[in-house]
């Protein structure tokens, strides 16, 4: 046991040495396939030329100069694409070092734009059941993830949450797509209404639901809905893409292919790619614009907000996504990914249903697929899922934290993607489900 306080102290990790493309190598020479960028993070794959080149460059001229004091040209260039990407003149990211801090500064954001508007009293985050918005106090107070709320749950503020958009579970027989879409947005309506709209800030939304829920997509409709009453009842609209954000679902946007734009976006994990910590909030013109104005400071801070390096390997990834045409390759390999899950595993007793969108893609097992019946044991069959596969060298993300639905694998795999790295993952993919639900 060496002195580091690990993820686990109960658990023992292989120590990982060396990366390159879809593979990552453990002290013992094992490799092991990464089909989900880690945690949804190594979107180019690991040691992608283009991006370290575009650090040494930055590391070698200037590492770091503090943002109290200096902007820098990788944090202005890498700002440049993503409002030219965001879609809205007079957009501006700020930029942090992680998932958590980019929603914190969301949060905050909206606090104090409703505080200069003199709506002091808007503070209630409005967010939904099996979301996961960050680790900090205030972002995993605005989670809805039972499993990580519960053991800090004395320190939480309890803000309103309502159900996520989810048809495989919460869409009535007697109901279409679009009357479920409908139904389900309403749910911020009636929340509204209860708390008073006069007391929330804003609603966060995953717009593709990632770990928790696993690769939920809407059905058709509902985000236009929650715009509409978010736009009726004066709260802003964070798209929380951390997860699904940087092209993951084959926009560079995930809200691109459900026709809203949001307040706020936030995004890290694919952004940094892994090759660097990096986090960005995104601001609408129009709250950009209100902490521009004398006397309106957006009070916030961190010591590496906006750090040279950091984000020179930001726009590393975003010039690689563009030079590569990767956004393509998403959307090809995201439906041939899906089309082989379908093909192997539909008809395997445990498993519920495949879906997601892009190289965001789960399968969702349960007790039996007629009945939809959640594993009782999500938690610990989540963690035998991911020892079993790491024993068959292959990375996945399982997750089983949220009773009342079942258990999930989650596959982001790198944007490159092969055919054979798909077949490598199902011949594995199969054993580990053999000795898992032991069929
Ligand atoms: C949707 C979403 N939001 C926020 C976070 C928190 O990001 P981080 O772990 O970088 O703080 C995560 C992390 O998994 C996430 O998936």
């Amino acid at each position: 046991m060496g002195a580091v306080f690990l993820r686990d102290l109960r658990h023992e990790y292989p120590v990982a040495v060396r990366a390159t493309g879809m593979h990552i190598y453990d002290s013992a020479g094992k490799a092991y396939l990464d089909m989900s960028g880690g945690a949804t993070v190594s979107c180019l794959g690991h040691q992608h030329p283009d991006v370290i080149e575009a650090l040494q460059d930055q590391i070698g001229t200037m590492a770091f100069a503090h943002s109290a004091f200096f902007t820098n040209l990788p944090q202005e260039k890498l700002a440049d694409a993503l409002s030219v990407r965001f879609g809205e003149e007079g957009a501006k990211t700020y930029f942090t070092s992680g998932g958590s801090e980019a929603n914190e500064t969301a949060l905050k954001m909206a606090w104090q734009y409703w505080r200069i508007l003199g709506q002091p009293r808007k503070t209630k985050i409005i967010s939904r059941e099996h979301s996961y918005h960050g680790n900090t106090l205030a972002t995993l107070s605005a989670s809805g993830n039972p499993a990580r709320r519960a053991p800090m749950s004395q320190v939480l503020e309890d803000w309103p949450r309502i159900d996520p958009c989810y048809a495989y579970r919460y869409q009535r027989d007697d109901e279409s797509e679009a009357e479920y879409a409908i139904r389900a947005a309403n749910a911020l309506e009636a929340t509204l209404l209860r708390e008073g709209p006069e007391t929330v800030a804003a609603l966060i939304v995953e717009t593709v639901g990632g770990a928790s829920l696993g690769a939920v997509t809407a059905s058709a409709g509902y985000f236009h809905r929650i715009r509409e009453i978010c736009d009726q009842y004066e709260i802003l609209l964070i798209a929380d893409e951390i997860m699904c954000g940087t092209g993951r679902t084959g926009t560079f946007f995930a809200y691109e292919q459900e026709g809203f734009l949001p307040d706020i976006v936030t995004l890290a994990k694919g952004l940094g790619g892994g090759y660097q910590p990096l986090a960005a909030t995104i601001a609408r013109h129009k709250i950009a614009q209100l902490f521009a104005a004398e006397g309106n400071a957006f009070d916030h801070g961190h010591t590496y907000v906006g750090h040279a390096s950091t984000c020179a390997a930001g726009a590393g990834v975003v010039d690689a996504i563009e030079k590569y045409q990767l956004l393509g390759a998403v959307i090809h390999q995201g439906h041939l990914l899906h089309d082989r899950l379908v093909e192997h595993f539909r008809d395997h007793p445990n498993v519920g249903d495949i879906r997601g969108r892009g190289l965001l893609r789960a399968i969702e097992f349960v007790v039996d697929k007629h009945h939809k019946t959640p594993l009782p044991n999500g938690p610990a069959l989540a963690r035998q899922l991911r020892d079993t596969a790491m024993r068959y060298g292959l990375i996945c993300y399982p997750g089983g934290g949220s009773p009342g639905h079942g258990c999930h694998i989650l596959f982001a795999p790198p944007f490159i993607l092969t055919d054979t790295h798909i077949d490598e993952m199902i011949t594995k993919l199969d054993s580990i489900l053999d000795e898992v639900f032991d069929v």
